[in-house]
């Protein structure tokens, strides 16, 4: 058996912690099986408790850009550990990580670091009802921005796997005042303001979204947003979790040269730590605490080993700008290439990428544009090659729902081992 050590874990972890993961989708629900328990990593490698090899494209859900236990990231971080764990107190680690996510990133002049993703979002959304003194919120159907209750309202991958759109456990009263969108309909967003006047706070919106898999802003849409938003005197956040440090130094801002008013991070910037931030022009950041009255806390935020794993690893890709064109070609020849091999065997599909973020969907559409044509792709089809793959030593993630993130350790070897394990993919 494939996978013995795996599933015997599997088992074990059942029984103690709720579904045998500390994360919904990687329980497989959506593909089925096993999931795989993981030992080690290395490069472009994951390595499993059976002593097996896959090439990653999940890349711990994004944030291993350069790779696998980079050997720069991980001997700044045991150098760092060996001062302590963690001071509660500032650092001076903090201000250098500040200084350069300012330096790179548009639009911004201050930052907070928080943990994780989910509160770099939550705690952007308070920022800007705090700002506008304003209570509603605009999210779009497949977005996500983390499991904080005002934005569990259809919210993409990990909730659209399980059936389950809307969060039991999120009260009327908090979902009154998300307001939800298509994904790249601008005229549903517009009417959305004018049924709610003066009483939008902000836009929340995934720039290039990958949580419905990989769905590109369409033409004129990010700039509609941006206009509404300044028509309406509400702040437009642009939830760079996925994108920051990925699509280019200074994330969709820059590749798609459109200003957010407050940008949110977290995956890469923590190298593989549990690291978020969010970001706004001085003006905005003022209003948070100590400075203004909107609060916002954390015991371990700002931790001094994870800024140094972050630090590290945003100098390597700032250091290395040939880094971007290396991954968006790898993820460009696992396009072009997966596509050619499929429709030779007369599977019909279609590939969404942009940059290093890429989603394969089974279907005749001609566009996947939006959170609906996703649903109305194959997703049988797409479980099946999921598990050929893994069978093959290429892991995807486990939904036709989400992104393959390609990082810079992925080379031709591995290129050549995923298209082979496609060749040999029958329906
Ligand atoms: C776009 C986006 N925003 C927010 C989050 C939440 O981040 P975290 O899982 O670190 O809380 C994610 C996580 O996948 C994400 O993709």
């Amino acid at each position: 058996m494939l996978y013995q050590r795996s599933s015997a874990l599997f088992k074990d972890a059942q029984e103690y912690i709720p579904g045998g993961v500390n994360s919904p989708v990687r329980a497989f629900k959506s593909v089925g099986g096993t999931p795989i328990f993981i030992k080690k990593a290395e490069g472009a490698y994951i390595y499993d408790e059976d002593g097996r090899a896959y090439v990653d494209y999940i890349n711990s859900w994004g944030p291993m850009i350069v790779g696998h236990t980079h050997p720069e990231v991980l001997s700044a971080t045991v150098e760092q550990m060996k001062n302590g764990f963690s001071f509660g107190t500032p650092t001076e680690l903090e201000t250098e990580i500040a200084k350069l996510i300012t330096s790179v990133v548009p639009n911004i002049d201050m930052v907070r670091m928080v943990n994780s993703g989910t509160e770099a979002c939550m705690s952007a959304i308070r920022l800007a009802r705090g700002y506008t003194n304003r209570d509603k919120i605009v999210k779009f159907e497949g977005c996500y921005h983390g499991h904080s209750d005002s934005f569990l309202i259809k919210a993409g991958s990990g909730a659209a796997t399980f059936g389950n759109p809307n969060s039991p456990g999120v009260t009327q009263g908090t979902a009154k005042d998300t307001l939800l969108a298509e994904y790249n309909n601008l005229d549903e967003v517009k009417a959305l303001f004018e049924n709610n006047k003066d009483q939008i706070a902000a836009i929340i919106v995934e720039p290039i979204a990958g949580n419905m898999g990989c769905i590109l802003p369409e033409k004129g849409f990010l700039e509609g947003l941006r206009q509404i938003c300044d028509e309406n005197g509400a702040l437009l956040i642009f939830d760079e979790v996925m994108t920051g440090f990925r699509q280019a130094m200074g994330g969709s801002q820059e590749r798609l040269n459109i200003k957010a008013d407050i940008v949110t991070f977290g995956k890469v910037i923590g190298g593989g730590f549990p690291v978020g931030a969010f970001a706004a022009r001085r003006e905005i950041m003022n209003h948070l605490a100590p400075l203004g009255p909107v609060y916002q806390a954390g015991t371990l935020s700002g931790n001094p080993i994870a800024m140094r794993a972050g630090i590290t690893t945003l100098n390597i890709i700032n250091n290395d700008r040939e880094l971007f064109t290396r991954i968006d070609k790898a993820t460009e020849t696992l396009d072009v290439e997966i596509s050619k091999i499929l429709a030779e065997k007369g599977i019909a599909n279609k590939i969404n990428r942009l940059g290093s973020m890429m989603s394969l969907f089974f279907t005749k559409q001609d566009e996947i544009n939006n959170f609906t044509a996703v649903t109305k792709c194959n997703h049988d089809s797409f479980n099946k090659f999921f598990h050929h793959l893994l069978a093959n030593g290429v892991y995807l993630a486990p939904s036709g729902y989400e992104t393959w993130f390609i990082s810079d350790a992925i080379k031709d070897t591995e290129i050549n081992k995923t298209l082979d394990a496609v060749r040999s993919f029958e329906i």
